[in-house]
């Protein structure tokens, strides 16, 4: 395994003149995001070996690199979900990937049903942890000692200090930003009713079927990570309205301004207190 992340890493590194420090995922609706990256260079995952193509809608598969701010940044524009049907092990390949081009912190983003009743479709919200429900866990098997240890710590997954960074940065641009906790299932069919009540119930204010696994495979690489997710719809039982994936990403689209001001004024917050350099 530790082989496929060196080559896919060592491709990468070949088109490359400098090497990313913050790494980005970029989840269905927020692709776009990559037109705030300069000079950068795009590689589609098909050119590099043993990345999987996404079969979802919306998700375009390739890796941008390129500058925010004068910093290097590496985003995997498109992911795949557990729900393809791909083991855990290629779900987390391209966060690995990142982490051995030696990338130190990593965004994530998503499309999330809001659980939470103070939660509106548009509505931006830092996750501050998460509850797994599905049913699998990407660190299962071998333990690679060289990528990290076999019991990784998980209790600041959502670095504090980064997520109290994003929010004074949100604060300075006027945007509102809610914080919550993310439960992932393994879809794809969307919850029922009596789901999203149970899930509310052991303390969920967002779902959705995806982050979870690379956000364990970062807490194992040992980065810091922070993540956003957009809510693109109420969760199953909390309107009338039956949900489909068209509207997830339309809503995702437009709160992406938000989220692009979020996103590179974080990065540029890091760089001038000195935890990133330019270039
Ligand atoms: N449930 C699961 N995943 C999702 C949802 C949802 O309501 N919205 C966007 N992704």
């Amino acid at each position: 395994m530790l082989e496929k992340i060196k080559s896919s890493a060592d491709y990468i590194k070949s088109k490359l003149s400098h090497m990313p420090q913050v790494g980005i995922v970029l989840g269905s609706g927020l692709g776009i995001y990559v037109d705030e990256i300069k000079n950068k260079i795009i590689i589609p995952y098909d050119d590099i070996p043993f990345f999987k193509k996404t079969s979802v809608e919306g998700h375009s598969g390739a890796l941008i690199v390129g500058e925010v701010y004068g910093v290097t940044v590496a985003a995997l524009s498109g992911r795949i979900h557990p729900y393809e049907g791909y083991p855990m092990e290629e779900i987390i390949h391209p966060v690995r990937t990142l982490g051995c081009l030696g990338i130190k912190f990593l965004f994530l983003t998503n499309a999330s049903g809001g659980i939470n009743t103070h939660f509106h479709p548009g509505d931006l919200v830092t996750i501050s942890d998460h509850i797994n429900l599905t049913g699998k866990n990407p660190l299962v098997g071998h333990n690679i000692s060289e990528l990290g240890p076999r019991f990784p710590d998980m209790s600041n997954a959502y670095d504090k200090e980064l997520r109290e960074l994003i929010h004074e940065v949100a604060g300075h641009h006027q945007i509102n930003l809610k914080t919550g906790v993310y439960c992932s299932v393994l879809g794809p069919s969307y919850e029922t009713p009596a789901e999203i009540k149970m899930l509310r119930t052991l303390g969920a204010d967002l779902v959705g079927m995806s982050t979870v696994p690379e956000v364990i495979a970062a807490a194992h690489l040992g980065l810091k990570v922070a993540a956003v997710a957009c809510v693109t719809n109420y969760a199953a039982g909390i309107k009338e309205e039956k949900l489909n994936h068209g509207d997830v990403k339309k809503v995702a689209e437009k709160a992406m301004i938000g989220f692009a001001t979020i996103l590179s004024e974080t990065i540029s917050e890091l760089k001038r207190t000195g935890k990133i350099h330019e270039k």
